[in-house]
């Protein structure tokens, strides 16, 4: 049986001289696929998918199944934690999570479920395990968190908001509350993770979308320090953790005292400039616009060597998109793309 850990993607975040870019994409199992639309409608939609372990893995094998993508990601998503706090998700169709409950004051955050049983979200665990078995060992999976400050702007707010006025509020009026949020949130998410690894997860990815709203103090202080708390009780200290965040460019300061290997970006820096930034102290993840994406064959080989010679080094690089890949997208593009890294990586590599 193969063994994952000399995989490309792995040996390319421990920084090893590979033969290509590993690449895959965020958001792999998705709208774009019609075999995703063709499963969520007999599923009865997003939720139900992400909760029936069966159809969770085989979500997560179909872009496995179509490309040739170096690794998977579990089917689920950041907020499905809200389950070990007794929250309940939904998803209208177009309008993005809603919670049933929000935690907006100290008496919110009492009366909130506080034993954080892992239990209540052991449909992810059997999705691992099913998963696991799926790949044989052939591609490492990914497992992945929301950090504690993006999770914390959904369970105040309450649902997707573009504006973040109640959490910008709440920074300014009563930070300790805040705080503690944020605290409760990492005792959660550090039980969630550790299950998730002894279930089988190759690699630990923690999504800080919302972390660019942050200026650069409160960034360490309420999102790079929980982060780091997490990475310190993992139950498998070696595990590689990628973290990823959204217009990192005012944020190098402190990104230099993540404890992480990969740091993945979007489309808002100059890659290569950000890796020289951080000394190279990092693997660096990204960050084709997904734009390109609506544009011709031609086009796309154009920026993907432009991403990959932006980058500038020889090791290093895990090539993925700046964000998620989005329902407009065609999956003919997406296989332009893989090919695209496949033929043109290998002369960035062997320099
Ligand atoms: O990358 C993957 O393929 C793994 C699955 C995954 C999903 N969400 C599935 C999903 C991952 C890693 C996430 C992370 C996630 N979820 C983030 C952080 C990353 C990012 O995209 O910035 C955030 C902020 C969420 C919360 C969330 N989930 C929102 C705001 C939405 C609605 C917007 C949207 O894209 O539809 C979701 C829904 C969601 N999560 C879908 C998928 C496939 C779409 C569900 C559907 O309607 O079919």
């Amino acid at each position: 049986m193969p063994q994952t850990c000399d995989h490309l993607l792995l040996r390319a975040i421990r920084k090893e001289r590979i033969e290509r870019t590993p690449v895959w994409i965020m958001r792999q199992a998705g709208r774009y696929l019609p075999e995703y639309i063709s499963l969520k409608n007999r599923a009865g939609g997003f939720i139900k998918m992400v909760k029936n372990p069966d159809i969770a893995c085989e979500i997560t094998m179909q872009p496995i199944k179509r490309f040739s993508l170096d690794c998977a990601i579990v089917f689920s998503d950041i907020l499905v934690i809200s389950d070990m706090f007794g929250i309940e998700l939904s998803f209208e169709e177009n309008k993005g999570p809603r919670f049933d409950k929000t935690i907006r004051s100290e008496t919110d955050l009492k009366k909130i479920k506080r034993d954080y049983d892992v239990e209540d979200v052991n449909y992810v665990f059997d999705a691992i395990s099913r998963i696991k078995s799926d790949l044989n060992n052939e591609k490492p999976l990914i497992g992945f968190i929301g950090s504690p400050w993006t999770v914390a702007t959904y369970f105040i707010e309450g649902n997707s908001t573009k504006v973040f006025d109640i959490v910008k509020n709440m920074m300014r009026e009563n930070k300790v509350l805040l705080q503690n949020i944020l605290e409760e949130i990492t005792s959660a998410s550090i039980k969630y993770i550790n299950q998730q690894i002894i279930a089988g997860i190759d690699v630990v990815m923690i999504f800080d979308t919302w972390g660019g709203l942050l200026n650069t103090n409160d960034f360490s202080d309420l999102s790079i320090k929980y982060v780091n708390k997490i990475r310190e009780s993992l139950v498998n200290p070696t595990i590689p953790v990628i973290y990823y965040t959204r217009e990192p460019q005012d944020k190098i300061e402190v990104l230099r005292n993540l404890n992480v290997d990969v740091i993945g970006i979007d489309s808002s820096v100059k890659i290569g400039e950000f890796r020289k930034a951080l000394n190279d102290k990092f693997a660096i993840q990204g960050n084709l616009d997904k734009e390109i994406l609506k544009l011709n064959e031609d086009q796309i080989f154009t920026a993907v060597d432009g991403v990959l010679s932006e980058y500038g080094c020889n090791t290093g690089h895990i090539f993925n998109l700046g964000t998620g890949i989005t329902p407009d997208i065609q999956p003919e593009k997406v296989e332009c793309l893989l090919n695209a890294v496949e033929q043109l990586s290998p002369q960035y590599n062997q320099r």
